[in-house]
């Protein structure tokens, strides 16, 4: 604390981000008291240094005993404070960072911050009052949709709604203290936030108006603890005086922390951090600066991924076989950026510029000053290891080099150059522009450094990169491979397409894997599987009679639009098939097509621990996550198989391998043990990195 005249300034500083842990609210309580108690302070600022006011609150103390004082605790004493008080934020006042403000008179901001209460995203609701004062100061209409998102709101919508007071341009804490002198002089009434009432006026006048806006949103709450809980303790801002509702806020809060839902939410925030530390690739490792970039191939996927470099500035080249080809891919990518323009996030007269960020062209010379070279070309290895030898002779020095491929032996493709050290496969996920995933594939040669300059290029066009190994499909779509086999088995033995893909909703995809084939196109596999000589029998007969799915509207399912409906046709074919193998048709329960969906999966996923294809069990969690949809609020499979046990889904796999007579099925070495030792996947990583 500092004193600026009549002016207390508490700064708060724990760096990187200012959270609330226990030692930071016991200093915040000594300094408000402080300030309040000494005559000679007429108003009191609290801030943050660094980057950032409080982001939040240590999540590590979730779930273990509460270490006075609470975030409540120090809210009220500022509460009773009878001189102005005064947050100043900058960065990312988040969740108890935002409550704490909301502890004080007023708050002002500098320009470029933003505001929210985030908890929901962590599988909780804000636990310090949150739920009942956001909504006294912007309204339940603004602050619902806030809470139930998660989502931060820029400094400028703070201020419209009423949440910041006033935006400072230049020196915050100077700002803040002039506005404070400004608060004394012209002696503004100082009403506590828990006291105002008027926003909340119309809404408790009519009541059903609740519901209505609970309405829009109730497509974010299906099935979810932390949206119904929220929303339970916004309710209470109709009717219920505010500490008692502060109170039902808490006892939701605590009922939340320790369900399965926000452990799942917490282990995956973590197993995104935790995914950064690669073994190998120390904090000294330094990342190539990256200011150009190319990209070899400009169809579904490489069109993607030139998008994810311009939405960053970065100019990228994009290389194509002929003129149509390349007319064509660039001609996909101004139509994306011109939808983005009809749904405002981006404007129209961006759209030139970030058209101009591109250099198209068909002549494979012009990757000759890239920083970074991505290829994404047909999955093919002759013709990946020819355009390699030819990428080696061009590209600059110092260059790193990577390949798309969702499949192939990224050493075979990195043995044809004179650079191993510098070839890598960065695997993005359809749509490249929009899917978080990228999977970075550290061949065998591959440079600590050439490593750490994907990850940082990932980061920066804003993708969750997980480092993995080299094997056939590495860990995304080995494991879907083996959901694959399953999916068509449970055809022949009586399920349907929507029984398997509506129990996988159920469960918490977005989608089956039927609907996801048809979106992908039935003709993808097809090929691939005609050219390894292996058959599905379903798919491959659906593909054979032109039903590719929605682009040809016919597929595991038929299309008006975009909207999948049964089709008895298809029924007849899958029946015709089950007669044709001699597999006798029976009832499959929703509980059998999750085990037999899922468990060979997390089976498999065993295998790529044990072989050190993924580092960490939550490496491979957040791998699905952010590649497949896996429902955040089971963690990723191997944390759900953690919380399912190892045991039971080994006795199953085992089960199932004696009754299929299919060996894929017997358990991993590594599951087996851990079943037999009562142990966690999540205990393997931390045993294996003590
Ligand atoms: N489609 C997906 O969902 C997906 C997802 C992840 C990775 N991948 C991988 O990405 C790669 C590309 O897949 P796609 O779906 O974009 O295929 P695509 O067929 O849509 O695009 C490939 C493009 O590369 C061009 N091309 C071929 N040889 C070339 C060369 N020598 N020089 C320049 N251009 C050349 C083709 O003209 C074509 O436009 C493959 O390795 C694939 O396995 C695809």
């Amino acid at each position: 604390m500092r004193r600026d005249g009549n002016v207390a300034i508490i700064t708060i500083d724990n760096p990187p981000v200012n959270a609330l842990r226990h030692g930071v609210r016991a200093g915040i309580k000594d300094c408000v008291i402080a300030a309040r108690d000494d005559a000679s302070v007429e108003a009191i600022v609290l801030t943050g240094a660094g980057r950032t006011f409080v982001a939040g609150a240590d999540i590590t103390e979730f779930g273990k005993p509460p270490q006075a004082p609470g975030l409540m605790e120090v809210i009220t004493i500022l509460d009773d404070v009878k001189k102005p008080t005064i947050a100043a934020v900058h960065g990312t006042p988040l969740g108890g960072g935002l409550e704490l403000t909301m502890g004080c008179h007023f708050r002002v901001a500098a320009p470029s911050t933003r505001l929210g209460l985030p908890e929901i995203k962590l599988g909780l609701i804000p636990g310090a009052g949150g739920t009942q004062r956001l909504p006294r100061l912007v309204g339940i209409e603004k602050a619902l949709p806030m809470i139930l998102s998660g989502d931060p709101i820029p400094a400028k919508d703070a201020k419209a709604a009423g949440l910041v007071d006033e935006i400072i341009e230049g020196d915050l804490v100077q700002g803040a203290v002039a506005f404070a002198r400004k608060v004394l002089t012209e002696k503004r009434p100082l009403t506590r936030v828990k006291d105002r009432e008027d926003k909340l006026k119309d809404v408790r006048a009519n009541p059903a108006k609740f519901d209505e806006i609970v309405a829009q949103h109730a497509k974010k709450t299906r099935g979810l603890h932390a949206p119904a809980a929220a929303i339970e303790a916004i309710r209470l801002t109709l009717d219920t005086p505010i500490e008692e509702a502060q109170k039902k806020e808490r006892d939701l809060f605590l009922k939340l922390v320790v369900g399965d839902q926000s452990k799942a939410q917490r282990h995956i925030f973590f197993a995104e951090r935790e995914a950064n530390k690669v073994p190998g690739m120390g904090k000294d490792t330094q990342p190539r600066p990256i200011k150009t970039a190319a990209v070899i191939g400009a169809g579904t996927m490489g069109g993607g991924i030139s998008m994810n470099f311009a939405n960053v500035g970065i100019p990228v080249t994009i290389i194509e076989n002929d003129e149509a080809a390349l007319k064509r891919g660039m001609a996909t990518i101004e139509k994306n950026y011109q939808m983005s323009v009809q749904r405002g996030s981006l404007k129209a007269e961006d759209l030139p510029k970030r058209m101009a960020l591109f250099t198209p062209s068909t002549d494979l010379n012009a990757i000759k000053d890239a920083d970074i070279v991505i290829e994404a070309v047909f999955e093919n290895m002759p013709v990946k290891k020819e355009l390699f030898a030819k990428i080696d002779k061009i590209a600059k020095k110092g260059a790193v080099l990577a390949t798309n491929t969702s499949y192939l032996n990224v050493d075979e493709i990195a043995s044809v150059t004179s650079r191993r050290p510098e070839v890598l496969g960065m695997h993005f996920f359809s749509p490249a522009n929009v899917m978080k995933l990228l999977e970075i594939v550290r061949g065998k040669e591959t440079a600590p450094d050439v490593l750490a300059t994907a990850m940082a290029v990932g980061k920066t066009i804003r993708k969750v990169p997980v480092v993995v190994g080299v094997c056939h499909g590495f860990v995304g779509n080995r494991m879907l491979s083996a959901r694959g086999i399953e999916a068509e088995k449970l055809l022949l033995e009586g399920a349907l397409p929507q029984d398997v893909d509506g129990a996988l909703t159920e469960f918490g995809f977005p989608m089956g894997p039927f609907a996801m084939s048809d979106l992908a196109g039935i003709d993808v596999g097809w090929r691939s599987r005609k050219e390894r000589g292996v058959r599905a029998e379903i798919a491959d007969s659906l593909a054979e009679q032109g039903r590719y799915g929605q682009k040809t509207g016919k597929g595991f399912y038929l299309y008006e639009g975009r909207s999948p409906r049964p089709d008895p046709e298809v029924e007849k074919l899958i029946v015709d098939a089950s007669v044709r193998l001699g597999v006798k048709r029976r009832n499959v329960s929703k509980e059998e097509i999750i085990e037999r969906l899922i468990y060979p999966m997390i089976n498999e996923g065993a295998r790529i621990l044990e072989e050190g294809i993924a580092t960490r069990s939550g490496d491979i969690d957040v791998v699905w996550l952010y590649g497949y949809g896996f429902p955040a609020w089971r963690g990723g499979p191997m944390h759900w198989a953690d919380t399912v046990g190892l045991k039971k889904i080994r006795d199953r796999l085992r089960q199932l391998a004696k009754d299929s007579g299919d060996k894929r099925h017997e358990p991993a070495a590594l599951l087996n043990k851990l079943a037999d030792e009562g142990g966690t996947f999540a205990g393997y990583g931390q045993q294996k990195a003590a």
